[in-house]
C-alpha cells in the first residue's frame, strides 16, 4: 500500500522492523475495546488490521473511547512491541501508541458485522454491497481475481496474443440463450443485442489477419440464473489462426497450469483427455468430476444372461464404490434420483466385513459374484446415460465421499456437432460455427447426429471452465452446416451474410475458446457462488438490490421508447 499525505504505511504492513518509528495510518474502526487502564482500537484498511492503543493517562484515551464502528480515522504515534502478541495477525507483534487522532468521517451503525464471519444474510449484504465488499474475505477474493487476470494477460501477451476490445451494441450471436436487446432511437423498430459472447467478432479479427486475439469480455445472457450462472458475466475470450486443435489445447493447458502455479502454488499434472462418448459412458456426464475415480462399466451382455426379469432388454451398467455403506434411506434417495433421471431400474449390493446383502438376492446367487472387497455396488438399467451421472453425483453427495485429490482437470473432446430436440429438429450442440471432425464430413447430410466436432471443454472438479473449437473457415463448409441446421441459403444470408462474406475473403484456419472467468475465480477462491467473486453481482432473480435494478422508467421515457418499438 502506497504512502500518501494521509498515511505513512498501510495498517497491515507494520512489523517489528518499524518499532520505534513514528507512523501515520488511516482506515476504518473495526472495534473499540475499553479495558480500563487502556483502550484498544482495531483499525482496518485493505492491507490488514493494526491495533491502536492509548493509556488511561493520555489525552488520546478519551478520544479513542468515543470512536464508533466503521468511522474513518487517521492516527499517528510511535509503533511499539506488544506485551501480549497475537500470533493470528500478521501485525500481531506490534501496536501503535497513539499521540494524535483525527476523525475523517463518521459512520452510521452498519446493518451487519463487517467481518469474514458475518451475521448478515445475503440479501442484506447485497443491498449494502459496499459494506459487504469491505469485509477482508471479499477484498481477498477481488484481489485474487485481479491477480489472476494479470497472470493471464502476461501469459498471453508473451505468446503474441493481442488484446482487442469488441463492441457491446451488436447483432445477436447465437450462444443458445436469450438476448438482452436495446431498442434503437435512430432507426425505430430495430434493435441492438448485447453480446452473448464476442464469437463472430473474434472470428472476423482472424480474417483480418490479427493471428492471435484475446479479450476479458463482458457477456450478457438472459437466462435463468443458477449458482454457476449470471446474466452478466466475464469471459476470457481467445482465438488463434493457423493452428491445429492440438496446438490450441497445448496453449491453454499451459495457461491453466501457469495460473494454478503462480496464483495458488499448485503444480497440475498433464490433463487427461476423454472423448465425449467416453465421458458419457463412464461417468454419465460431459463434465465429470474426476476427483473421484469410480466409474460405470456397461455389463448389458452379462446382465441379459442373468435371471433378473428387468435386465432383459435395456442397457445395464455397474458401478463399484469401495469402502462405503449406503443406509436404506440413502438407497431410497439414489433410487429417486435414478428414476427422476429416466433410469428404469436400480439395484444394490453391499459387502461389509465379507458379509453380503443385496436387493437382488432373490434372483441372483450373490455369494458367487466377484466383488473386490468391502463396499457398495450398483446396477442401473437406463437408456439415458445422464442417469449414470446423476446417480454418481448423488453417491458423492449423499455418502459424503472425500475427494481423492484436491484438483482434477481434464479435457473432454469430440463433442457431437448437432443435437436433436424431441421432435427431431437439429440444432448446433455448441454454436453453428464449429468445425466438424474431418473424419465425419461425409456424414453431415446423411447422419448428422453421428458427426463429431473439433470441439473441446476444459473441466475442473466437475465444472465446465472453458469451451471452444476450431471453426468452419470456408464459406462452403459453413453453408453445409447451416443447411444441415435447416437454414436456407436466403435465411443464412439474412442472418450471417457478413460472416459468409468474410469467410469468402481469405479466412485462415482458426479456432479458439472462452473461459468463464467468474467460475475460474470461484474455484480458485474456494467460494460457493459466482456472486462471491463478482464485485456487484445480481441475485438469482436478476436483480441488483443495491442499485434497485431493473427499475420502471419515468412515464415520458417509457412512452418515447415504446414509440421506437412500434415503428
Ligand atoms: P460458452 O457458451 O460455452 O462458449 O461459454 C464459455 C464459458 O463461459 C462460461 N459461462 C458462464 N459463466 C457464468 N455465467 C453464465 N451465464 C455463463 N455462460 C457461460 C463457462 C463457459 O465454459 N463463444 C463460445 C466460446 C468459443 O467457442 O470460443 C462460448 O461463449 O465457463
Amino acid at each position: 500500500m502506497e504512502a500518501t499525505s494521509y498515511r505513512t504505511h498501510g495498517c497491515g504492513a507494520l512489523r517489528l522492523s518499524e518499532v520505534g518509528q513514528r507512523v501515520r495510518v488511516a482506515g476504518w474502526v473495526r472495534r473499540v475495546r475499553d479495558l480500563g487502564r487502556f483502550v484498544f482500537v482495531d483499525l482496518r484498511d485493505r492491507s490488514g488490521l493494526l491495533q491502536l492503543v492509548a493509556l488511561e493517562e493520555s489525552p488520546m484515551y478519551a478520544k479513542l473511547r468515543e470512536l464508533g464502528r466503521e468511522w474513518v480515522i487517521q492516527a499517528e504515534g510511535i509503533l511499539r512491541r506488544r506485551e501480549s502478541p497475537n500470533p493470528t495477525l500478521p501485525t500481531g507483534e506490534v501496536e501503535l501508541l497513539v499521540e494524535e487522532v483525527r476523525v475523517l468521517n463518521h459512520s452510521a451503525v452498519p446493518p451487519f458485522l463487517i467481518e469474514d464471519e458475518t451475521d448478515g444474510q445475503e440479501e442484506l449484504r447485497l443491498r449494502y454491497r459496499y459494506l459487504d465488499l469491505r469485509r477482508p474475505i471479499q477484498q481477498r477474493r477481488l484481489e485474487l481475481r485481479a491477480r489472476m487476470i494479470s497472470i493471464i494477460r502476461s501469459y498471453l501477451s508473451q505468446r503474441y496474443f493481442l488484446e482487442v476490445e469488441t463492441p457491446m451494441l451488436i447483432r445477436s450471436t447465437p450462444e443458445g440463450a436469450r438476448d438482452f436487446v436495446v431498442p434503437s432511437r435512430l432507426k425505430p423498430g430495430t434493435f441492438y443485442a448485447l453480446p452473448q459472447s464476442p464469437q463472430l467478432l473474434k472470428q472476423l479479427l482472424m480474417v483480418a489477419g490479427y493471428d492471435r486475439y484475446f479479450q476479458i469480455a463482458r457477456c450478457f445472457r438472459d437466462e435463468d440464473y443458477r449458482g454457476d450462472r449470471q446474466a452478466e458475466f466475464t469471459q476470457l475470450d481467445c482465438e488463434m489462426s493457423f493452428v491445429t486443435r492440438e496446438e490450441v489445447l497445448e496453449t491453454f493447458e499451459g495457461l491453466v497450469k501457469t495460473v494454478f502455479s503462480e496464483l495458488i502454488g499448485v503444480q497440475l499434472p498433464d490433463f487427461p483427455r476423454l472423448t465425449y462418448a467416453e465421458a458419457m459412458r463412464w461417468y454419465g456426464s460431459d463434465k465429470p468430476d474426476l476427483r473421484y475415480s469410480f466409474r460405470w462399466e456397461e455389463v448389458s451382455e452379462w446382465a441379459r444372461q442373468q435371471p433378473v426379469p428387468f435386465w432383459k432388454d435395456k442397457a445395464t451398467f455397474w458401478l463399484w464404490v469401495p469402502q462405503v455403506k449406503a443406509s436404506r434411506k440413502i438407497q431410497d434417495t439414489l433410487q429417486t434420483i435414478a428414476k427422476d433421471n429416466g433410469a428404469s431400474s436400480i439395484a444394490f449390493i453391499q459387502q461389509e466385513r465379507g458379509h453380503r446383502t443385496s436387493s437382488l438376492s432373490k434372483f441372483l446367487s450373490i455369494e458367487e459374484l466377484p466383488l473386490p472387497g468391502d463396499g457398495m455396488g450398483i446396477w442401473l438399467t437406463t437408456e439415458k446415460l445422464s442417469a449414470l451421472g446423476a446417480v454418481r453425483q448423488g453417491i458423492i453427495q449423499h455418502l459424503n465421499i472425500p475427494p481423492e485429490t484436491p484438483w482434477a482437470v481434464l479435457w473432454v473432446i469430440d463433442f457431437p456437432l448437432f443435437e436433436a430436440d424431441d421432435n427431431g429438429r437439429l440444432s448446433a450442440a455448441h454454436h453453428p460455427f464449429v468445425h466438424p471432425h474431418p473424419e465425419d464430413l461425409h456424414l453431415i447430410e446423411e447422419a448428422p447426429l453421428s458427426v463429431r466436432a473439433l470441439a473441446y471443454d476444459l473441466v475442473v472438479n466437475g465444472n465446465e471452465l472453458m469451451s471452444g473449437s476450431l471453426r468452419c473457415h470456408t464459406p462452403e463448409l459453413q453453408m453445409r452446416v447451416f443447411r444441415a441446421l435447416g437454414l436456407s441459403e436466403a435465411e443464412a444470408k439474412e442472418k450471417f451474410g457478413f460472416l459468409l462474406e468474410a469467410l469468402s475473403y481469405g479466412a485462415p484456419p482458426h479456432g479458439g475458446c472462452a473461459f468463464g472467468i467468474d467460475r475460474w475465480v470461484m474455484l480458485m477462491a474456494g467460494a460457493q457462488s459466482l456472486r462471491e467473486v463478482i464485485a456487484f453481482p445480481k441475485t438469482a432473480s436478476g436483480a441488483d438490490l443495491m442499485l434497485g435494478a431493473p427499475a420502471p422508467l419515468e412515464p415520458e421515457q417509457k412512452a418515447e421508447i415504446l414509440s421506437w418499438l412500434s415503428e
